[in-house]
């Protein structure tokens, strides 16, 4: 039986006036738009907020986070449950086969001796796209008998997505259809057959480094320049205006040369960016 209390909170409702009070603020802070349509989603996914929080109402809700004592921490929590985290390995597979058909046997062995590939799989969810990447790069790797040295960043806003990006563990189901021979190198079992889950292996999981970073914060803590850069499905949520600011300041990072992915939905098409199109959704850094 449910506290009554409890189940009121489950049922607040949000007002046209907190819709447009939060999707501003939302927007401002994250670059993701909300129009008005999106009122039962917000309402819906921040419900579990207030359930956690025992707020009964989104007008208490508003006052906790942006309150004198301003609930930073709240907002962390608030951007978590609004940003769309859909991903899956090797998701829109053509860019993939671009990396190992295209880019890796252009990567010349003395850069590899300077230093190491860098890609940054920015906007990188639970971190899907970022092993993929790396299971791409072994592959390569192995079947060219090459010795490229090379490091991932996987970058997002949500610490919760993050953190499944840490752990790196997934469901059986989200490699189902990943070819046999890759699974059995590239994931482990769990040893309960009941969780009926699978772990990236240890080598790969070093690959990669995370870290949370906002595109809206004026100035990222990303000091490397990168060779490639993924940034896909990412852009879709966002106004042309900050998509073209956000693949600019993207684009600072990139090193001359350097390839850049959108997904599949997305394109550069009348922005004022630096690079030019090699295929649809695949760029190079003038
Ligand atoms: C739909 S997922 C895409 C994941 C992966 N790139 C792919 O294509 O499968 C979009 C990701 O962008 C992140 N995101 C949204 N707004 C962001 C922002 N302002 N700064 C950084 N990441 C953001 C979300 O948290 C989410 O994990």
């Amino acid at each position: 039986m449910i506290d009554p209390a409890i189940s009121d909170i489950y049922k607040a409702r949000m007002s046209e006036k907190e819709f447009e009070k939060l999707s501003t603020f939302i927007y401002r802070e994250t670059g993701i738009k909300m129009p008005p349509v999106k009122i039962t989603m917000l309402q819906s996914r921040l419900q579990k907020r207030l359930r956690h929080l025992k707020i009964r109402t989104f007008g208490e809700y508003i006052d906790y986070v942006f309150g004198e004592n301003g609930a930073d921490a709240e907002i962390i929590h608030m951007i978590d449950v609004v940003s769309t985290n859909k991903t899956d390995f090797f998701r829109e597979p053509v860019h993939f086969e671009f990396l190992a058909e295209n880019i890796l046997p252009g990567i010349n062995l003395k850069t590899s001796a300077d230093r190491p590939l860098r890609i940054w799989s920015a906007g990188c969810s639970s971190g899907e796209e970022a092993y993929t990447i790396a299971i791409t790069i072994n592959e390569y790797i192995e079947e060219h008998k090459e010795d490229i040295d090379y490091r991932i960043l996987g970058t997002d806003i949500s610490t919760d997505i993050l953190q499944k990006a840490v752990n790196a563990v997934y469901r059986e189901d989200r490699v189902a259809n990943i070819p046999m021979n890759i699974r059995r190198k590239y994931f482990l079992k769990s040893k309960d057959p009941k969780k009926k889950a699978v772990r990236i292996v240890p080598g790969l999981r070093q690959k990669v480094s995370w870290k949370r970073l906002n595109f809206m914060d004026p100035g990222y803590d990303v000091k490397e320049s990168y060779d490639i850069i993924f940034c896909r499905n990412v852009l879709i949520y966002f106004d042309r205006q900050t998509q073209e600011d956000v693949i600019n300041k993207l684009c600072l990072h990139l090193k001359p040369g350097g390839y850049f992915f959108l997904g599949h939905s997305e394109s550069i098409m009348g922005m004022n960016v630096p690079v030019r199109t090699l295929k649809p959704t695949i760029y190079r850094r003038m």
